[in-house]
């Protein structure tokens, strides 16, 4: 057996031992299938989300936060909605549904915020590059980002006790997150989000970058996948980055990282040439992710 599939067959194994599966609400779900259907009835979608509570009250929050701020003027959130278009309220759904299965107030294993930060984090700067390069839709690049950690979140819930043991392992060792839970499980974040996210049937694009955004042979994976891997490093560079719920250490001031100039470098195989831009949106990208998680956590 490859030890991809093994991977595969021990992420199954592991999602089967969970106690209770996490599922998204089942508005998010319906309206994500009628987002993804050719000429979505925006009306019918902002219906549905505002008639279940607890997503709407996500989604008003999400609306209201640093990120989207132009609504000032528009009296309803269901105009609101209307007036952002389908990308937008997709980007909110699924937005919404990953502080729904990521707002764990039990968890005791990782720092909420820290892992929000994290996710917002990748998200704005996975949909800068994708600007800057012209190679994937901005917005793809966004939902991708916020999504591509879900197993992460998860497990760490799940499984809080092999989960910290495999933190520990990777801070210790000082090698990624990524193989030190397959020493631990057998499997990684990666397989056990692609597999729950196909339960919750997120698209496909989604599905590839929560899968691979880890994989060895980076350069050889689509453009969003490289993307969204070369956001995620750099914005551990940052220090955006998912963290153990203990004592935060002092994070210092500066706002680059000791590697920044390594994986700029890369930037150039993906087409974003201008670095300057890159740089000088990077400071004001990572205040608005502590605005935005400053706002929606509670
Ligand atoms: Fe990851
Ligand atoms: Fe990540």
């Amino acid at each position: 057996m490859s030890v991809s599939e093994s991977s595969h067959l021990s992420a199954k194994k592991i999602i089967a031992s969970f106690q209770t599966l996490p599922t998204i609400p089942a508005a998010a779900a319906r309206a994500i299938q009628i987002l993804n259907e050719p000429d979505p009835d925006l009306s019918e979608v902002a219906d549905i989300v505002l008639a279940d509570q607890v997503i709407a009250a996500r989604v008003i929050r999400i609306i209201n936060s640093p990120l989207y701020k132009l609504l000032h003027e528009i009296d309803s959130v269901k105009q609101a909605l209307i007036y952002l278009g389908p990308q937008k309220i997709f980007e909110i759904i699924l937005t919404s549904c990953f502080l729904e299965l990521t707002d764990n107030s039990g968890n005791q294993c990782l720092r909420v915020q820290s892992c929000w930060e994290h996710s917002f984090g990748v998200a704005l700067v996975s949909r800068n590059l994708a600007e800057l390069s012209g190679a994937v839709k901005p917005e793809l690049a966004f939902v991708s980002g916020i999504l591509h950690d879900i197993g992460e979140v998860i497990l760490s819930q799940q499984l809080p006790e092999q989960f910290r043991q495999a933190m520990q392992l990777s801070l210790e060792r000082e090698v990624n997150l990524h193989d030190a839970e397959m020493e631990q499980f057998g499997t990684s974040h990666c397989e056990v989000g692609a597999l729950l996210a196909e339960q919750w049937r997120f698209p496909e694009p989604f599905l590839q970058v929560i899968l691979h955004h880890h994989s060895a042979q980076i350069e050889q994976k689509s453009p969003l996948i490289q993307i969204v891997s070369l956001a995620d490093q750099i914005c551990a560079d940052v220090r955006l980055k998912c963290e153990l719920n203990q004592p935060v250490r002092d994070n210092g001031t500066g706002i680059y990282g000791e590697h920044l100039q390594e994986l700029e470098q890369q930037l150039g195989r993906l087409g974003v040439e201008d670095l300057a831009a890159f740089r000088q949106s990077l400071g004001t990208m990572v205040q608005k992710v502590k605005e935005t998680v400053q706002s929606l956590y509670a």
